[in-house]
């Protein structure tokens, strides 16, 4: 053991604040984050290229963390100490967890946070190719889940694609909160030892440093607001399952095989079990910002025990998100619209504004003039439904030609984000390669 005297896989109270089951999520980062503050020490000239060079390579042997640690950060230095003995001590000077594990969390949710935001775009993707293919498909739409006017298929699914490219943009903001380095700031307010932060944050591929040390050693206020645009996301993902749920069940689609099961004894059975599934991980993704707020909101200034309980939620709400955003695009690439007849009552909407702009009667007038003959059970529509969608005048609607145009717009700012995020992750692949180059000069 390393900073205390008690402690065994049997003690109640070492596995009781233990971290080690969430911290196989960041053991990656934890190495990595250990490996730019070792070549700090020896560029600053506090540590010989002989013992660098040791460290480095038991470092890299560093596989698996066993039980009985409080946490990966003493697991990984007491490995260090056995395997290339009291020298390995030199890896303490400057460094506390407490840099270390906020560092390591930023690292594994940037890397996360790129892999959504790629998701999202392929998701995006599939939504106007698939709109593409259903700009004349007539589909019902709802308010207060009544049958409100006619639209097309098309028509709701850039709806979903919008959607996702607002969040898209406020969660690419949350990454380059996110990444900024913690590291240098030692437990709480630096380190009187010559650490270049800015030289190591750009090692660890960080666009910026998060300057004040208490902030960088004790805040998670960045990963919070990610988790909550995440949650955001989750929402909106969560109405779109419930639609399909009830398109499906109305019969105006077919959801994939793949995404339906029977029933054990009913055999006619075509339940919607992904989007099922898909709602509820949203509900829980709400319990777990929740659960993360809570944690956080009374802790006072400086690290507190407290926030590593908050560490494995992080990456729960990461995972259904991916998921969730998964399991969307691949229903979507494979379903299927039935051929729906809409209400002829769905064009009374037209009839009145039609009637109102010919006649050039107050809009009021003709709204009652339909609405009384609707009621009396008279009205009857002179209009195609595809006419009602055609004569949709403005920006956004439905209409065959509008939405033609929309669509060709959406395409063009989704390949710019494609080209955005690209450009991040290998700007951040190349500054984590010039870490390996030093790396590799040192063991040379
Ligand atoms: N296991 C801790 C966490 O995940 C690391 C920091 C511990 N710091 C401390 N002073 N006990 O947050």
């Amino acid at each position: 053991m390393l900073y205390r005297k008690w402690g065994s896989e049997k003690d109640e109270v070492v596995n009781y604040t233990s971290s080690i089951d969430s911290d196989k999520e960041i053991m990656e980062e934890v190495k990595l984050t250990m490996k730019a503050h070792i070549i700090s020490l020896y560029l600053s000239g506090y540590i010989k290229k002989e013992t660098t060079k040791k460290i480095l390579a038991a470092l890299n042997e560093f596989k698996e963390i066993s039980q009985g640690y409080e946490d990966v950060h003493e697991a990984l230095e007491d490995f260090l100490l056995k395997n290339v003995g009291e020298e390995a001590g030199w890896i303490g000077l400057g460094r506390s967890r407490n840099d270390h594990v906020a560092t390591a969390l930023r690292l594994k949710l940037r890397n996360k946070l790129i892999e959504i935001l790629t998701e999202i775009n392929s998701l995006r993707k599939t939504l106007l190719d698939k709109a593409k293919e259903h700009i004349t498909t007539i589909f019902p739409s709802y308010t207060h889940l009544q049958l409100a006017q006619p639209t097309t298929f098309a028509h709701y699914l850039t709806y979903i694609e919008e959607e996702l490219a607002s969040r898209w943009e406020i969660i690419f903001f949350t990454l380059k909160l996110v990444n900024r380095s913690p590291l240098g700031s030692g437990a709480i307010v630096g380190t009187n030892v010559k650490i270049d932060r800015e030289k190591e944050a750009e090692l660890l591929g960080f666009d910026d440093i998060v300057y004040n040390t208490l902030s960088a050693t004790s805040s998670r206020a960045d990963i919070i607001t990610t988790i909550s645009e995440l949650t955001v996301l989750m929402v909106v993902l969560s109405r779109i399952a419930e639609d399909l749920i009830f398109f499906s069940s109305n019969k105006l689609l077919k959801l994939p095989d793949s995404h339906v099961s029977t029933s054990s004894l009913m055999p006619q059975k075509r339940n919607p079990v992904t989007m099922e599934i898909l709602r509820a991980k949203a509900s829980e993704s709400i319990g777990i910002l929740t659960s993360l707020l809570s944690i956080y909101k009374g802790l006072p200034t400086g690290y507190n025990l407290d926030l590593q309980e908050m560490n494995k939620y992080y990456w729960l709400a990461v995972n259904y998100t991916i998921s969730s955003i998964r399991v969307l695009e691949s229903l979507f690439s494979q379903i299927q619209v039935n051929k729906v007849n809409i209400d002829e009552s769905s064009l009374a909407t037209d009839d009145a504004e039609l009637l109102s702009i010919n006649k050039k009667v107050p809009y009021r007038s003709a709204y009652f003039e339909i609405a009384k003959k609707v009621r009396e059970g008279s009205y009857k529509s002179t209009l195609k439904i595809e006419d009602s969608i055609n004569m949709k005048a403005v920006i956004g609607s439905p209409n065959f030609d509008l939405i033609t145009n929309l669509i060709k717009s959406r395409e063009t700012k989704l390949e710019e984000d494609e080209k955005e995020i690209e450009a991040y992750k290998l700007k951040i692949i190349s500054k984590v390669g010039e870490l390996q180059v030093i790396e590799n000069g040192i063991e040379e």
